[in-house]
């Protein structure tokens, strides 16, 4: 399947909470936050502006140094160095509602930066999945996302995720 996965390749991938705070009431200010939440379950947050306070501009410049400095055959370096998004999604708890199976329209790089997070890749079609393969990421971890390909990030533990692209 169309994926990558490393292990702590971004050591330098720390999130303060308290930056992801000032972000949140940044971007709800203007209606930019997008919340996930089902009452059985406590929210999915997803916060997709340029507004990196803190430490989140810190392991945004961190994540893409690192990434400068290596290269994997299955990812295009010219991808991996037009990277200039990077999108913030956390859970404060187990079960928190999320996208759920999805596919994205471009090549993104997961970054874990709090707690884990699991991820169910499956090669399937919109309407039936195919052959599951999951993926558990720590902090530091990576994970590289083909464009197209099936992906259902499992949250059980609060987590800050990000994604850059
Ligand atoms: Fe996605």
């Amino acid at each position: 399947m169309p994926y990558v996965v490393t292990k702590n390749h971004f050591p330098e991938h720390y999130v303060d909470w308290a930056d992801v705070m000032t972000k949140t009431a940044a971007e709800f200010e203007f209606g930019a936050t997008k919340v996930l939440y089902d009452e059985k379950t406590l929210p999915t947050l997803v916060l997709h502006t340029e507004f990196r306070p803190g430490t989140l501009n810190t392991a945004f410049e961190n994540i893409k140094k690192q990434i400068f400095q290596s290269h994997h055959n299955d990812i295009s370096n010219e991808w991996l160095y037009n990277i200039n998004v990077m999108h913030v999604y956390y859970s404060i708890g187990n079960r928190a509602v999320t996208f759920g199976r999805h596919q994205d329209c471009e090549d993104v790089m997961i970054v874990q930066s709090y707690g884990t997070i699991e991820y169910l890749m499956d090669d399937g079609t919109p309407f039936e999945k195919g052959d599951v393969e999951s993926v558990k990421l720590e902090p530091g971890d990576s994970l590289w996302i083909k464009e197209g390909t099936w992906h259902d990030p499992i949250v059980t533990e609060p987590r800050i995720t990000l994604s850059l692209s």
